[in-house]
């Protein structure tokens, strides 16, 4: 932990003073190093480090792999966009972004209820920065608005939640708190009680109804914002509700029915949705946001299948959609444009880009042998064996998720030939890279998959 900590300080002087001819190339190195050195943790999964300050067990250390690994992934992607401005800003953007993977870094790896909060708000302001300073368009003060203050109300009842729960167990040490009596005893109140405890992680992954600040982000945010956004901000709510669901065991489904019936028909509605999209990125982010209602109804089912299979949700949607935002962005740099009519018949221009949306997609839709299968699968069969009707209600979401899969494809890639859009360039090797490293982890861990499960 120490040496990773060493090297991701360390990053940051060094992108201040590289001279400007290597500022990437030292950059990128530097962070995939990072990310190389994060890899053990993987192994060290039954054997739990904990100190006073750091915990890495199987809830995090997967989650901070992934944060290490999707950084130099980032950089990799922000290149050719950033390569044009003056030097200083290129600067101030990495430095940027690598505090805001390493405050996410630092909320995954927090032994300490309250650690865990200061660094799950900490990610707020570099993305603030990302996405107001470098956002594309005018409208990106709106949605830095409405981020800060969606991210700001939940942070209130969090904050009072932590300090009550320090003064009824006197520690806020997970690893001690997971061993007390697991008693929440909120009186009459309980279902706001557990509502307003979570708020600021239900907004955060975020749940139906709370969304509405996450489209808006992921358009208006440059692409390692919404790489980001996609591949570890969101998964910081879900992991909060992980890393307390000691304190939400059994009658929590009973407290949280309104939460769970919202969540269950969020699945629906924002599959739903997507087929009603314009914007490219913006249905990748609806989709992310029918997944992440997904995590919301297993997890408060309670039982350990729907932990594992939240924990491999969280990981496999990391990756995929982190890889299908890079793909919208190798449009949109050739292009400048999301909207998906215009981008119609790009399959023609460049079927190998074509082929790797399709792969990407079909891994989104949650193809058989592939983890995010698997991840599915679980929470699924958790689901079932809580309620059959939920279950039914989640199963239509399949009949939607295919609907709109097939719609993204269709849309952007089939069709004539473009001709307003034929002077593009194919893939670079770098896009290339990129995507085959974020495509990599995906099919590995289909031989291992219980190296991340909970
Ligand atoms: C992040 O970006 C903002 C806006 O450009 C800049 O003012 C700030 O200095 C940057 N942060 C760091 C630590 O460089």
């Amino acid at each position: 932990m120490l040496t990773l900590m060493l090297a991701w300080v360390s990053l940051i002087p060094s992108i201040l003073l590289s001279p400007t001819k290597y500022l990437w190339a030292v950059t990128t190195t530097q962070s995939f190093t990072l990310a190389f050195l994060s890899i053990p943790w993987i192994f060290l999964q039954n054997f739990n480090l904990f100190n006073s300050t750091f915990l890495v067990d199987k809830t995090s250390a997967p989650l901070m792999i992934l944060t290490c690994w999707l950084f130099p992934l980032t950089i990799l992607a922000s290149q050719s966009k950033l390569i044009n401005e003056p030097i200083n800003r290129q600067r101030t953007y990495i430095v940027n972004c690598s505090i805001l993977q390493l405050s996410t870094l630092l909320a995954f790896a927090a032994a300490d209820l309250l650690t865990f909060f200061i660094f799950f708000e900490a990610s707020l302001i570099p993305t603030l920065f990302m996405i107001t300073r470098w956002g594309a368009q005018e409208r990106r003060l709106t949605a830095g608005y409405s981020f800060s203050l969606y991210t700001l109300i939940g942070a209130i009842p969090l904050l009072i939640w932590t300090l009550k729960l320090y003064e009824k167990y006197g520690t806020l040490y997970l690893p001690t708190m997971n061993l007390l009596p697991q008693t929440l005893t909120p009186g009459s109140y309980e279902l706001l009680f557990w509502a307003t405890c979570n708020l600021a992680f239900l907004i955060k992954l975020p749940l139906f109804t709370f969304h509405l600040w996450l489209p808006q982000a992921h358009v208006e945010a440059p692409i390692a914002g919404s790489m980001i956004l996609a591949g570890t901000l969101l998964k910081l709510g879900g992991y909060g509700i992980l890393r307390t669901s000691f304190l939400i065991q059994e009658p929590a489904t009973n407290k949280a029915l309104y939460i769970l019936a919202l969540a269950t028909l969020g699945i629906l509605a924002t599959a739903l949705l997507c087929l009603r999209q314009t914007d490219l990125k913006s249905l990748i982010a609806m989709s992310s946001v029918s997944h992440m209602n997904l995590i919301i109804v297993a997890v408060l089912t309670c039982s350990q299948w729907a932990f594992s299979g939240a924990m491999i949700m969280m990981i496999a949607h990391g990756l995929t959609s982190s890889t299908m935002f890079c793909l919208a962005n190798t449009l949109y740099e050739r292009t400048n444009t999301r909207t998906m009519i215009v981008l119609r018949g790009t399959l023609t221009m460049s079927p190998l880009a074509a082929s790797w949306w399709l792969f990407t997609i079909l891994l989104n839709m949650a193809l058989p042998p592939t983890i995010n299968f698997n991840s599915e699968l679980l929470m699924m069969l958790a689901i079932y064996d809580w309620s059959i009707l939920s279950f039914l209600l989640v199963a239509l979401n399949l009949i939607a998720t295919t609907a709109y899969t097939l719609y993204l494809l269709w849309s952007t890639q089939r069709g004539p030939f473009p001709k307003h859009i034929n002077t593009t360039h194919p893939l670079y090797t770098r896009e290339h890279v990129l995507l085959t490293l974020h495509i990599l982890p995906t099919l590995l861990l289909i031989l291992k998959p219980e190296l991340i499960m909970m």
